[in-house]
C-alpha cells in the first residue's frame, strides 16, 4: 500500500478551474507534479494562472520568489495520457460519469497497482465511478474546493470498496498540501455539495419566479456576511460545472424535486456563458 512518505510524484489530469489550483498547491508541497489535458491551450491558461496566483501570493508576503520559482519548476505539462505515471493521479475533468470512467480504466492501465487513483468529482459517487476497475480498494474521492489553492477544506470520500488505508493515505497528503482534510462515506454531493446544493437550486429558482433579480439576491445574502451571493459564486464556480452538478444530484436522489435543475442555468449553458472561466456568466468579466 503506497503511504505517504512513498509518494513523491503526483499527476493532476484537467487543467481547468480546479486541476490548475491543486497543481500549485501540491508542486508548493515539493512534489513533482505533471499536469495534463486534452487542451494545450488550457495548459497555457493553466500555468499563467499559477504563475499569477503565485505573484499575488508574493505581493502579500506568503510565498518568496525562491518557492515561486521551485513551484513552477516542479510543474511539468502535458498533452500525452501515456505520461501520466504517478504515485498518486488526482483527477479533475469534466464532471460526467462515463468520461471519468473511461480515463481511471485507461489509468490504471498504464500506472502500478501501487498507484492511488482519486477524483475530484463534487457530485458522482466514488463507487460508481470505481464500478469497472480491477483494483477499486484503490479508488478514492479527494474533493477540494474552489479556489484549490486557497480554500482549506478537502472531503476523503471512500467508496465501498476503498481501503481503508488508501483513504488514511490521502488525508495524510491532504494535509501535507496545507488542507483541512475530513472523511466522508460516499453519497451524491457527499457533504458540502449536497447540503449547498439548496443554496443554488433556491437561489435560481426564487429569480426564474421573478421574486427579484440575480443581483438583487446577491446583494441581500451578500449584505448578510456571505463573500458572495449565489450568483456570483457561480460564475466562479463555472456555470457549466455547477448544472452538471445538479443534474448529477437530481438523478443520483431519484429525481427528487428539491434537485430539479433550473432553466434558467440550462440557457445559460446553452449559451456558452460559463461564468469567469468564459468572460461572461450571469456576470461580465474583463
Ligand atoms: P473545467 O471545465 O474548468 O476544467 C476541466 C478541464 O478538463 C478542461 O480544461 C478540459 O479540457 C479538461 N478535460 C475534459 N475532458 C477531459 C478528458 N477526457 N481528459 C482530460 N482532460 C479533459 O472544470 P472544473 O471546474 O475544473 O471541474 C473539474 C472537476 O472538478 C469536476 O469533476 C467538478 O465537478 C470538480 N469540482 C469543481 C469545482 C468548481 O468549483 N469548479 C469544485 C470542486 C470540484
Amino acid at each position: 500500500m503506497m503511504e505517504l512518505e512513498n509518494i513523491k510524484k503526483i499527476a493532476v489530469v484537467g487543467a481547468g478551474t480546479m486541476g490548475q489550483g491543486i497543481a500549485q498547491i501540491s508542486a508548493m508541497a515539493g512534489y513533482s507534479v505533471r499536469l495534463f489535458d486534452l487542451n494545450a491551450t488550457a495548459l497555457e491558461n493553466a500555468v499563467q494562472k499559477i504563475e499569477g496566483n503565485l505573484s499575488k501570493g508574493i505581493e502579500r508576503g506568503k510565498v518568496t520568489e525562491a518557492q515561486k520559482e521551485a513551484c513552477l519548476a516542479n510543474i511539468q505539462t502535458t498533452v500525452e495520457q501515456s505520461e501520466l505515471v504517478a504515485d498518486v493521479v488526482i483527477e479533475a475533468i469534466v464532471e460526467k460519469l462515463e468520461v471519468k470512467k473511461s480515463l481511471f480504466a485507461q489509468l490504471e492501465s498504464i500506472n502500478s497497482d501501487q498507484t492511488i487513483l482519486a477524483s475530484n468529482t463534487s457530485s458522482i459517487p466514488i463507487t460508481r465511478i470505481a464500478a469497472d476497475l480491477k483494483h477499486p480498494e484503490r479508488f478514492v474521492g479527494m474533493h477540494f474546493f474552489n479556489p484549490a489553492h486557497i480554500m482549506k477544506l478537502v472531503e476523503v470520500i471512500s467508496g465501498a470498496a476503498t481501503a481503508p488505508a488508501i483513504a488514511q493515505t490521502i488525508y495524510d497528503l491532504s494535509k501535507k498540501l496545507g488542507k483541512v482534510p475530513v472523511m466522508a462515506n460516499d453519497a451524491p454531493g457527499f457533504i458540502v455539495n449536497r447540503v449547498a446544493r439548496h443554496f443554488y437550486v433556491e437561489s435560481l429558482k426564487t429569480v426564474e419566479e421573478g421574486v427579484t433579480d440575480f443581483e438583487g439576491l446577491d446583494k441581500l445574502i451578500e449584505s448578510t456576511g456571505f463573500k458572495m451571493g449565489p450568483f456570483r459564486l457561480m460564475d466562479l464556480i463555472g456555470i457549466d460545472t455547477n448544472y452538471s452538478v445538479t443534474v448529477s444530484m437530481f438523478n443520483a436522489f431519484h429525481q427528487d424535486a428539491k434537485f430539479r435543475p433550473s432553466r434558467i442555468q440550462q440557457q445559460k449553458v446553452d449559451a456558452g456563458h460559463h461564468g469567469r472561466k468564459t468572460k461572461k456568466g450571469f456576470y461580465t468579466y474583463d
